[in-house]
């Protein structure tokens, strides 16, 4: 099979030496890249800058922006047969990107921000796709509701949820797999790189099941 995965953060830059982030370290994401590559499938890693090698056997794409990131996977979005959608993708950046560095004064500055494009719902929204789709949701409060409400809105396969207190910058998580068909499952604190391959074995089984069912 053809894994892509989305995975690491986003900038949106603000001036040309200052940008809006966050603390995705990339590192889930990457993990079940080397997971999938590990099982013997192709992998297509799409990722924003993060402080990691790229598995040396997958296609590798280097983006830095939202926009980047959407239109990376809009190009190889006929190849996939899973796309994990690991990425935190920035949800809004800066309306304007100013030129010239933004100089300091005295008075209060504001940003006007606008939403970005949501690359997983852009794919959810896709007629006849073949691919199993899965998406991430890293909460701080009401995991499950929150997870179970992007599961239907952004009509993915399965939403893999965690605690973003526990999993963001760490090496360690802790996972809730939510299913379209209401199943879930626990996945307790452990590696990321042992929870990549549990995950990994879960996405390929579903594929094979929908494409069974298809048949
Ligand atoms: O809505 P929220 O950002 O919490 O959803 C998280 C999921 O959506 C993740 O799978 C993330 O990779 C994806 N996402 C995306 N494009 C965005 C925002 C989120 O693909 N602009």
């Amino acid at each position: 099979m053809t894994f892509l995965i989305t995975a690491g953060p986003t900038r949106e830059p603000i001036d040309p030496i200052r940008y809006i982030s966050n603390r995705s370290s990339g590192k889930m994401g990457y993990a079940i890249a080397e997971a999938a590559l590990g099982l013997g499938h192709d992998v297509i890693l799409i990722s924003g800058p993060v402080n990691l090698g790229p598995p040396r056997r997958a296609k590798f794409i280097s983006v830095s922006t939202s926009d980047e990131m959407f239109e990376a996977v809009r190009r190889h979005a006929d190849e996939p047969d899973v796309c994990v959608l690991c990425a935190a993708v920035a949800d809004y950046k800066p309306a304007q990107v100013s030129r010239v560095k933004i100089k300091k004064r005295a008075a209060q500055l504001s940003l006007e921000l606008i939403p970005t494009l949501d690359i997983l719902d852009s794919l959810g929204k896709r007629q006849n796709r073949k691919f199993l789709l899965v998406g991430f949701a890293a909460e701080t409060d009401h995991l499950e509701g929150n997870a179970t409400k992007k599961l239907r809105e952004k009509n993915c396969d399965i939403i893999v949820a965690n605690d973003a207190r526990i999993g963001m910058e760490s090496d360690e998580n802790e996972l809730l797999i939510l299913f379209r068909d209401g199943e879930t499952k626990k996945i307790s604190r452990a590696p990321k790189k042992i929870l990549a391959r549990e995950l990994v074995k879960i996405f390929q089984n579903s594929q094979q099941k929908s494409l069974t069912k298809k048949m």
